[in-house]
C-alpha cells in the first residue's frame, strides 16, 4: 500500500485539472472492478456488482493548487488560489504545472511585510528572465500544485495532497481486499472537492445510492500548544464522523460504523470538526436524502505541502470498510 500512497500523492491533480491523477488511479484499479466509467465532471466511478444495497464510497482525487492570473514583464507569475490555500504555508514552496514547469513561491520585498501574509503580494518564480520566456511555458489560467516527494518516517507518512489521496489509496486497497460483496458498490474518485464538493454532487445524483460513505482526512489535535478540545489524534484509529461544518452524520450510519468497528476489534475514534467538510455533506443532501457517514484519517498540517498521517489509522480505515462492505447492508429502518 505504501507504493500506491507514494504514487498517488506525487501525482499532479489540482481541482479541475484531474486528468493525470484520474489516469493514474485507472491504472491502479485495473481488474479490480466490474465496470469503470468517467462522468461529465470527471469523476471516476468503479462498480463492484452485487444484488443488495447500492453503496457509494467516495474519496476526492483533486488537491489544492494555484492558478495563474497575470504574467509580468519580468516573467513573474501572479496567482490566485484553487481551494483552501493558507498564505503562511506557501512561502518558498515549490510548485509544478501540468506540463512539468517548476516554480517557487515568494512574496514582494517590502519595508513592512504584510501581516497576515497575502496571496496578492506573492508570485511564482519559474526561473525565466522576461515575459516572453515565461509565456512560452505558462499561460494565464494554467494551474500548479505543490511539488513535493512523499516520505515514510517509520509508521507515519508526510506528503502533499494526502488530502485526499490517502482516501483514494484506502479505496483502492479496499477494492483489492474485497473479494465478494452482497452489495452493489460504487467507488467514486471525485473531482473538485476542494473548490466546493462539485464532483460528489453530480456523482451522488447519478448513482442514487441507498447509503453513502465518504473517506477523507480530518484534523489531528495533538500538536504542541494545541489544547486537545477536539477528539481526533494521530494513531488512535479510524475517525468516525459525528459532525463538521457541512453535516451531522446520519445516526444510523454512525451506529453501523461503530458497531462494525467494535465487532471487528478495529481501533476507532470520533471526528468532530468546527470548520471544513467532506463529500459526505453533499451526498447526504442528494435527491430526497441519503443516509451518509464519513470515515476520516486524522491528518496534521492539512492543506500544506507536508500533510502527515499515521499508517495505523489508514489500516484501521481499510479494515472497517472491508468488513462493512462484505456484510449484507440493510438501510431500511435507519
Ligand atoms: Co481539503
Ligand atoms: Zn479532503
Amino acid at each position: 500500500m505504501k507504493d500506491i500512497i507514494k504514487r498517488l500523492t506525487e501525482t499532479y491533480g489540482p481541482s479541475g485539472s484531474e486528468s493525470r491523477i484520474r489516469e493514474q488511479i485507472k491504472k491502479e484499479i485495473r481488474g479490480l472492478a466490474d465496470q469503470v466509467s468517467t462522468d461529465v465532471l470527471g469523476n471516476l466511478i468503479a462498480v463492484k456488482k452485487g444484488k443488495g444495497s447500492r453503496v457509494m464510497v467516495a474519496a476526492h482525487m483533486d488537491e489544492i493548487g494555484f492558478i495563474v492570473t497575470h504574467i509580468d514583464k519580468n516573467g513573474f507569475l501572479r496567482f490566485s488560489n484553487i481551494g483552501g490555500i493558507y498564505p503562511y504555508n506557501i512561502i518558498a514552496q515549490r510548485v509544478v504545472f501540468e506540463n512539468g514547469t517548476i516554480g517557487t513561491i515568494n512574496e514582494e520585498r517590502s519595508e513592512k511585510p504584510a501581516d497576515p501574509r497575502r496571496l496578492d503580494r506573492m508570485y511564482i518564480d519559474i526561473g525565466v528572465k522576461d515575459h516572453k520566456e515565461a509565456s512560452a511555458m505558462v499561460s494565464v489560467g494554467d494551474v500548479a500544485g505543490f511539488h513535493r516527494a512523499c516520505e515514510f518516517l517509520g509508521n507515519r507518512v508526510i506528503a502533499k495532497s494526502m488530502d485526499d489521496r490517502i482516501g483514494c489509496a484506502i479505496m483502492i486497497e479496499v477494492m483489492k481486499q474485497l473479494k465478494k460483496t452482497p452489495n452493489q458498490i460504487y467507488f467514486v474518485f471525485t473531482t473538485q472537492e476542494e473548490v466546493g464538493l462539485r464532483g460528489a454532487t453530480t456523482a451522488a445524483f447519478g448513482v442514487a445510492p441507498d447509503l453513502g460513505i465518504a473517506v477523507d482526512i480530518t484534523g489531528a489535535f495533538d500538536t504542541p500548544e494545541e489544547k486537545p478540545k477536539l477528539p481526533s489524534v494521530l494513531g488512535k484509529g479510524t475517525a468516525i464522523k459525528i459532525k463538521d461544518a457541512g453535516m451531522l452524520a446520519h445516526p444510523g450510519v454512525k451506529k453501523l460504523l461503530v458497531d462494525t468497528a467494535r465487532a471487528g476489534r478495529i481501533p476507532y475514534q470520533f471526528d468532530i470538526l468546527e470548520g471544513g467538510t467532506t463529500d459526505g455533506s453533499v451526498i447526504t443532501k442528494t435527491r430526497s436524502g441519503i443516509p451518509t457517514g464519513v470515515l476520516s484519517v486524522p491528518t496534521r498540517y492539512a492543506h500544506s505541502a507536508s500533510e502527515m498521517v499515521d499508517m495505523a489509522d489508514v489500516k484501521a480505515t481499510v479494515d472497517l470498510l472491508v468488513k462493512l462492505l462484505s456484510s449484507n447492508i440493510k438501510t431500511k429502518g435507519f
